[in-house]
């Protein structure tokens, strides 16, 4: 694997990129605007063959064909010769702070267990409840941001995070603490969600309404008063979090101002989909048990359908059906749901090459589905997703390579070569 470079680019700093190949999903000044895409469109991925890109303060400054290029005063000239430049990657759906793998049930479901009676036997997330409430607030953010580093150097430039370990007041701050120091020092975007409806802490397992009012009535207050979540996330599924429950959880987290962005249909038609778009959610996440029904819910709606097959293939359980729902006029966001239990790998790469090989989205879709519309699954639709004159300058300038298709064929290796970030402010 190529190491990559990670540059951040300081104030008043001028670099200029040149020759590039192809610089791909540009958005020109007066093009209507792009906030997201959906059905054909996702085929769409607009570029500039052999092109420059002039990069000021961190932000987009203009770009255009190599034909075009005048005298510019640069600090950097980075000759982008054989490479292909586009936006850094939004990946929009991640646990990332988590205390421990889980490799010792990863063996458990080889021989034959499913994650749902992992769960019930108390591993799974429980299992890693157990370690975060074991580890001290430093210790997880030094081993966090190794990973969110790690993710970088494959291309991700803006990422989502959420709680979900704690299960107690305590445990749910102090990885919500985590990921606000993330924010703060690792130089791209990050939004945090909060999941302390991630799963019944085993104390309340015969009580799970007394669950629900301490998420309520303790944890929501405090997690809002220090301004530490974005969204607000319930893990919705037979078994763990039912209809009634999720529906109290969005209405009071809407209450203190956290935007629904909810885990949906992973397992079982679980009118997750239904109930997410009812809220108002932002996207509902995983989709591997979706049909007609929920396409149709979907349809009309602003909620983001956000596939996460990296889940789906580490668990070895079926795709979510993207065809479908692209065919149906709907938008499709790709995320990894990186965690130590369903999918113990962020690499967005990777992540496209699944969605390729096993759910027939083409090169261009994948790649949208990870830019412009992971972008829009944030809120980060004005500052990233696309190459635009004043957006964010968080971006991904590959090896040499053939085609852009190259980027899931060659699965498994790392094309990016390296990173530049505008910083996060
Ligand atoms: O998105 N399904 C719920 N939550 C995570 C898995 C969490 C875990 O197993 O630790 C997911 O797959
Ligand atoms: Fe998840």
């Amino acid at each position: 694997m190529c190491a990559t470079t990670t540059s951040l680019i300081f104030e008043a700093m001028r670099q200029l990129i040149t020759n590039i190949k192809q610089l791909c999903q540009v958005e020109h000044a007066g093009d209507p605007p792009r906030n997201r895409l959906a059905g054909k469109d996702m085929a769409i991925l607009p570029s500039i063959a052999n092109a420059w890109l002039l990069v000021e303060n961190g932000r987009i400054h203009s770009f255009g064909e190599m034909s075009t290029l005048q005298e510019q005063q640069a600090d950097e000239v980075i000759n982008a010769t054989g490479k292909f430049v586009m936006p850094a990657w939004c990946d929009s759906h991640t646990h990332l702070v988590f205390a421990a793998p889980r490799d010792e049930e990863f063996v458990d479901r080889i021989r034959g267990l499913s994650y749902e009676e992992i769960a019930r036997r108390g591993g799974g997330i429980l299992n890693s409840a157990r370690k975060l409430n074991a580890m001290d607030e430093s210790e997880l953010y030094d081993q966090s941001l190794l990973r969110l580093h790690k993710v970088m150097a494959q291309g991700t430039g803006a990422i989502e995070i959420k709680s979900g370990y704690g299960l107690c007041l305590e445990g749910e701050l102090k990885m919500l603490r985590v990921i606000r120091r993330l924010r703060e020092n690792a130089g791209i975007p990050v939004k945090a969600s909060f999941l302390a409806a991630h799963a019944y802490p085993v104390e309340y397992r015969d009580n799970k309404e007394g669950y629900i009012d301490l998420i309520i009535n303790e944890m929501l207050p405090r997690v809002a008063a220090e301004g530490l979540a974005d969204y607000m996330d319930v893990f919705c599924e037979q078994g763990f979090f039912g209809i009634p429950e999720t529906e109290r959880l969005l209405e009071a987290g809407w209450k203190h101002g956290l935007k629904p962005k909810i885990h949906a249909n992973q397992l079982h038609h679980s009118g997750g989909v239904e109930v997410g778009v009812k809220h108002h959610a932002l996207s509902v996440d995983h989709l591997e048990c979706v049909g007609a029904e929920e396409i149709g819910a979907l349809t009309g709606s602003t909620t983001m359908p956000t596939l996460l097959p990296g889940a789906a293939f580490f668990l070895g359980i079926q795709y979510q059906p993207a065809r479908s729902i692209i065919d149906a006029g709907l938008p499709v966001c790709l995320a990894t749901d990186y965690n130590p239990g369903s999918c113990p790998s962020g690499n967005v790469q990777l992540l496209l090459s699944i969605a390729c090989t096993q759910l027939k989205m083409t090169p261009e879709e994948a790649i949208n589905a990870v830019t412009i519309n992971g972008a829009a699954a944030i809120e980060l639709e004005q500052e990233m997703g696309t190459i635009k004159t004043g957006k964010r300058a968080n971006l991904i300038i590959t090896n040499p390579i053939p085609s852009l298709a190259y980027i899931p064929y060659d699965y498994g290796n790392n094309a990016v070569e390296r990173l530049i970030l505008g910083g996060s402010k």
